[in-house]
């Protein structure tokens, strides 16, 4: 069997090996004794990452492996054996390059991409007359990297006393969960807010200065999990009633008395003052400089 590692011989010499083995494995009985375990590290994976199909319980001294992608043992899902009395790799139809099959049986494969999801099968050759085929089996999940999500509002600068905010996880990921924050926190428990059945959108009923945020949303998969970066909402609120503030209410003469008018708006409201029904310059605060002993105003 020395030519089969030298390449320009091996997809020859390959199908020869593989013919024979493949019609060996019909004499071989169901297995009896230990149970194989096949287990996949890291169990769950995103593409281009590495998998090792790890084998346990492996009887000693065995001849040979062989795996096959699937669950049919057939010639065309035949993707690499390992003969162990030669350690001789062989590989087959199914093989794209990146497994490597080492002797302990256990399978590498490199690079994960979309059409290596699926099922495994480990065909372990056993020695001597009570020869037996062994199957174990073993499905690898693909689950993509999850994106870095954004937070889109139906309004970002919602007024006072509107009835919604919409906010959306962007973009819609299959396969993935949404998990959202308020301050940091997980969101609080009330009727206050609502969320999608796949809890992408959320809903905010009713605007107040309690729903400012900022807001956070995550989405999550078996692999990886990414944030989005905050966002507040800008709240407006209306204006309410101004009221005029003195600093005294009695003046001495001379003194220069000093207005205030107070509003709770966001963001500042511009203030105007009439005095006497005439407009003065825009200002917070008014100053009545010309007082007199018997001085009224409006
Ligand atoms: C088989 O060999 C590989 C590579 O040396 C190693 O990573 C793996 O742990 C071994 N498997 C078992 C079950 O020992
Ligand atoms: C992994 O595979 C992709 C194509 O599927 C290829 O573009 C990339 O270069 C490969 N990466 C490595 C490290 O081999
Ligand atoms: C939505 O989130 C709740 C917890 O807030 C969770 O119990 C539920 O499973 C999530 N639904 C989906 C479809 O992810």
């Amino acid at each position: 069997m020395g030519p089969l590692s030298a390449p320009l011989c091996t997809q020859r010499i390959t199908w020869k090996g593989l013919l024979l083995t493949a019609s060996l494995l019909n004499f071989w009985n169901p297995p009896t004794t230990a149970q194989v375990m096949i287990e996949a590290q890291p169990p769950k994976i995103s593409e281009g990452k590495d998998v090792l199909l790890l084998v346990h319980n492996l009887p000693q001294n065995l001849p040979g492996y062989m795996w096959y992608k699937g669950k049919m043992k057939d010639l065309y899902h035949y993707i690499i054996s390992y003969v162990a009395d030669s350690q001789i790799i062989i590989p087959g139809p199914a093989y794209t390059g990146r497994e490597i099959v080492y002797s302990n049986a256990s399978l590498l494969i490199k690079n994960v991409t979309r059409e290596d999801a699926g099922s495994y099968n480990l065909h372990i050759i056993k020695r001597g007359d009570e020869t037996t085929g062994v199957t174990g089996h073993f499905t690898i999940t693909l689950y993509p990297e999850t994106p870095k999500p954004s937070i889109s509002s139906s309004n970002l600068n919602p007024r006072e006393a509107m009835e919604a905010v919409i906010l959306t996880c962007d973009p819609e990921t299959p396969d993935a969960s949404y998990l959202w924050w308020m301050n940091g926190q997980s969101l609080p428990v009330t009727r206050r807010f609502q969320l999608s059945r796949s809890n992408r959108t959320l809903f905010i009923f009713g605007v107040t200065k309690y729903i400012a945020g900022p807001y956070e949303c995550e989405i999550r998969n078996p692999v990886s999990a990414s944030r989005s970066d905050p966002v507040t909402l800008n709240l407006l609120h209306g204006l309410d009633a101004p009221t005029i503030s003195f600093s005294y209410t009695y003046y001495h003469t001379g003194e220069v008395p000093k207005l205030s008018c107070l509003t709770d708006s966001h963001p500042l409201a511009e203030h105007s003052w009439l005095t006497d029904g005439k407009f003065q310059q825009p200002a917070q605060v008014c100053f009545i400089s010309q007082i007199t002993k018997t001085y009224r105003g409006v």
